[in-house]
């Protein structure tokens, strides 16, 4: 199958056009497409009238899908679609305090899915079906770039670093829980490099984000400052890709490479509905 790629800033994001995802891609079309996200970090694939089995479908010719194991945030009889919305199965909009919005608005934090578990995703997959009128677009940050940016005494510094990711750290300012206590204690604090070492292109990025809650071996102010420092580097414009949504844009990204953060909209007057898919990760990152 034929298709166009046009960068959309010099460092991060590509928009693929001529892709029609309501059927498989054939293995060579798949492989090609793979290498421009794997290049760019961030896909954006236009006009898609997919529904969530097409969904799955295309998820999967990336790798076996990750369920997230959070009810509240799962489409009831559709554990592999995450819904990234401010409505309710009926697509009426919940109210700001419900709990699955008050986790929903910790997304505006700079972070990587599933940073939190042993084996963090891969990839995730949005498909806009709803959208605001103006606002709640998601910005993308390529985590590589911003590590080859980095003073050589800083890449000497963070060598050999471990970090420690926590879910319940980034929630830390969630009052009512919107998980059950086995979902909570299926998820304990994790290791991961600071430097990551891309397993498919072999480059290297910085990963740490909002999930990330402290350095091994460092005092936690320091480690908080070296944390919260690598974030506001790797988020320079330079660096980021800003996505504002159109109703059946699909929007594919790097997990081990990118950094990702939702913007505000006015969830009391405007209805969004993006269902993610999330690819899971081909094992330890130590
Ligand atoms: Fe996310």
């Amino acid at each position: 199958m034929d298709f166009t790629v046009r960068k959309l800033t010099p460092n991060v994001g590509a928009e693929i056009s001529g892709l029609d995802l309501r059927q498989p891609l054939d293995p060579a079309t798949m492989a090609e497409v793979r290498k421009v996200w794997l290049d760019n970090v961030v896909v954006v694939i236009p006009e898609q009238p997919i529904d969530d089995e097409q969904q799955i479908a295309f998820s999967r010719q990336v790798g076996a899908l990750e369920l997230i194991n959070m009810s509240a945030l799962q489409m009831p009889g559709r554990p592999e679609i995450y819904g990234a919305t401010n409505l309710d199965e009926n697509d009426e909009l919940m109210p700001p305090d419900h709990p699955v919005m008050q986790v929903n608005h910790d997304n505006r934090k700079w972070h990587s899915d599933s940073s939190f578990k042993h084996v963090p995703a891969m990839a995730s997959l949005l498909h806009a079906r709803i959208v605001p009128p103006v606002g709640g677009d998601t910005a993308y940050a390529n985590m590589a770039a911003a590590y080859e940016a980095l003073a050589d005494d800083m890449k000497a510094k963070l060598e050999g670093l471990v970090a420690v990711h926590n879910f319940y750290w980034s929630r830390r300012n969630v009052k009512v829980t919107a998980f059950t206590q086995a979902e909570t204690s299926a998820l304990p604090p994790t290791r991961h490099p600071v430097v990551r070492r891309h397993p498919e292109t072999g480059r290297r990025a910085l990963y740490v984000g909002s999930h990330t809650e402290s350095i091994e071996g460092m005092e936690w102010d320091e480690g908080r400052a070296l944390i919260d420092g690598l974030i506001e580097h790797a988020t320079q414009p330079e660096f980021v890709y800003q996505h504002a949504w159109r109703v059946g844009d699909l929007v594919w990204w790097d997990n081990r490479a990118a950094l990702h953060c939702g913007m505000p909209f006015d969830i009391t007057r405007h209805k969004r509905r993006l269902h993610r898919t999330t690819v899971a990760g081909t094992g330890p990152t130590l």
